[in-house]
């Protein structure tokens, strides 16, 4: 290698490591759409890496001003890494003049939350004595000073806990669902908003549902609501959610939405593991992430396809980690989030309400926050989220030609290699290698352009390592196949039995990349696949792995030079 060669490389790392420290400041965006991609003024994408913040309960407060200060919690929103808050609001907050006319300490005295109130005068005084809608700009005034996107969802008509089939919140025409008291409601919000710079969209009505729910009615009506947000205020994006509790937006293959402007829409979709009751604890965990993965793709995601985007506006796990549901249920939806790449928001911000379902102080099994709103409830938890808050790719975003990514969902972890003396082990994905996936189903280290490195099985247990040039690439123990119908066991055959499979999987240290034998390829449901769920994603982030590449350089370096030293 030439030195002339040694230096252009260097440089390149150089350029490469100056690109990974570029940060964006989001908050102030309008935002459109470029076919599928949420793009800024530059059309550059920025990815809605979201978390939801009710403030539709009751009390129309935000939560969690009884517990700490807003502003610091507004820095915890941002310091954990979400550029975004989706901030939920009942439509009689700005159209019914009783409730409108409250001051916090009024909202709070009247539904007897005294400790809340204690909680409110001695953590945020200043709001105490604002009328609620002002309270609620303060919030969303703040979530700017930390940098952070608002996204204001209209939750539900009459303050409360959502969403029952029959709670008179469901659909147009129901108690509470006037659909022209709703209009002026957005209208409102929308207009009041409209010089808010971090206010950079509007979801229209969260989880239609119920018995009066009817696809005609929706075109109706939410094609009124996008026209009166839009004309209100042209700037937001407005997004629309669909039927069945937000889990179906199928009628849209059939026929579209009529609207008089354009890039500026975008679709919203909610996927719990409550969503399909039963199913995550019943079945075989690859079977029902196929299958449900599926159904969403055909009731929701296949949008994307259709060039518009999807917001996943709603989606979480109760933090304590023995719902077993829910934990088989996040491989599966945190696979699908980061192989598509998708915009969300996360359920949810709250550790605790000022009441819910009647109960003062209810505790929030699903928040990030504990239940007193100063630390996270679950570190382990909120570390998985922290890989699907970054863009993998998008418009004006690739820093470096697409390559492959394993991501292993159970930890939101990827595969990295840190040294070519180490085995390959599980780290932050901002840390990842770069493979390359090719035709012959090898997972080739798309940095060792000098010499082709490929990943290999050894025994079983045995810690999964990178084999050279044409050999160690040869065989089937560098051959990996997607085996099982989640498409998320990476297998290679390890003798010509058919079954004797080897899958990659975390070693017992809970790190070390290691091959076993596969698991829970089939049969019943007391079998969890999820240490062998690894997912691979397409990306053009700039990789961090070129220590490799410069590893490979030093060798070739002092290889070099004693070639020179021989000559002379
Ligand atoms: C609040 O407390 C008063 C007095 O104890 C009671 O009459 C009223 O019904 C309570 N209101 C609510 C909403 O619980
Ligand atoms: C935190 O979450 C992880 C992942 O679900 C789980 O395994 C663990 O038990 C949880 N820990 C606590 C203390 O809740």
């Amino acid at each position: 290698m030439s030195s002339a060669l040694l230096l252009a490389a260097w440089a390149w790392l150089v350029v490469l490591a100056a690109l990974a420290c570029h940060h964006e400041r989001a908050a102030a965006a309008t935002l459109s759409t470029s076919s599928r991609w949420i793009v800024d003024e530059r059309a550059r994408r920025v990815k809605l890496a979201c978390v939801n913040w009710p403030s539709h309960l009751e009390p129309m407060l935000a939560e969690g001003l009884g517990k700490r200060p807003l502003g610091a919690i507004a820095g915890d929103v941002a310091a954990m890494g979400f550029n975004c808050v989706r901030l939920t609001w009942p439509t009689f907050l700005v159209t019914d003049a009783s409730r409108a006319s409250l001051t916090v300490a009024q909202s709070l005295q009247r539904l007897n939350l005294t400790e809340s109130l204690a909680g409110v005068q001695a953590n945020n005084p200043g709001i105490l004595d604002l009328k609620l809608i002002d309270a609620f700009k303060a919030v969303v005034s703040s979530l700017g000073d930390s940098d952070v996107m608002v996204i204001l969802d209209n939750h539900v008509s009459k303050p409360g806990w959502c969403c029952g089939r029959n709670d008179g919140n469901g659909f147009f025409g129901d108690a509470y669902f006037d659909p022209g008291v709703w209009v002026d409601g957005l209208t409102k919000m929308a207009a009041m908003f409209a010089g808010v710079p971090n206010v950079v969209g509007m979801s229209l009505r969260n989880e239609l549902r119920g018995p009066r729910q009817n696809t005609n009615d929706w075109y109706r009506y939410m094609q009124r609501g996008a026209e009166a947000v839009h004309a209100a205020n042209p700037r937001v994006l407005v997004i629309l959610s669909g039927l069945s509790f937000d889990n179906d937006l199928a009628f849209l293959s059939w026929r579209q939405v009529r609207l008089s402007f354009a890039r500026k829409v975008a679709f919203e979709v909610h996927w719990y593991s409550f969503s399909n009751p039963h199913q995550w604890t019943g079945g075989n965990a690859n079977r029902v992430c196929a299958r449900i993965a599926a159904s969403v793709a055909r009731r929701s995601l296949y949008l994307l396809n259709r060039g518009w985007p999807v917001f996943l506006s709603e989606f979480g796990v109760d933090n304590r980690g023995g719902n077993v549901g829910d934990n088989r249920y996040w491989g599966c939806v945190a696979a699908v989030a980061a192989g598509l790449d998708l915009d969300w928001a996360l359920w949810t911000l709250q550790g605790s309400y000022y009441l819910r379902d009647g109960v003062p102080g209810h505790d929030e099994a699903y928040g990030v926050l504990d239940r007193d709103w100063r630390k996270a409830r679950n570190e382990t938890a909120l570390r998985r989220i922290h890989a699907l808050q970054r863009p993998f790719r998008g418009p004006g975003l690739a820093e470096a030609a697409p390559y492959t990514v394993l991501f292993h969902p159970a930890t939101g972890l990827c595969v990295v290699q840190r040294s070519l003396m180490r085995p390959l082990e599980l780290g932050p994905c901002n840390e990842t290698a770069a493979w390359a996936y090719t035709p012959e189903h090898r997972l080739v280290l798309r940095d060792s352009s000098l010499l082709t490195l490929c990943l290999r099985a050894e025994g079983a247990g045995r810690p999964a390592r990178l084999g050279l040039g044409r050999v160690g690439c040869a065989g089937s123990l560098a051959r990996w196949l997607l085996v099982s119908d989640s498409k998320l066991h990476v297998a290679v055959h390890a003798s010509s039995s058919r079954s004797d499979m080897r899958c990659l999987d975390v070693g017992a240290d809970g790190r070390t990349v290691v091959t076993n034998r596969c698991r829970c390829l089939s049969g019943g449901n007391s079998c969890d696949p999820e240490s062998q769920w690894f997912k691979l994603v397409s990306s053009t982030r700039s990789p961090v792995t070129n220590n490799i590449l410069a590893q490979l350089l030093l060798v070739e370096l002092k290889n070099w030079k004693s070639w020179l030293f021989n000559l002379f």
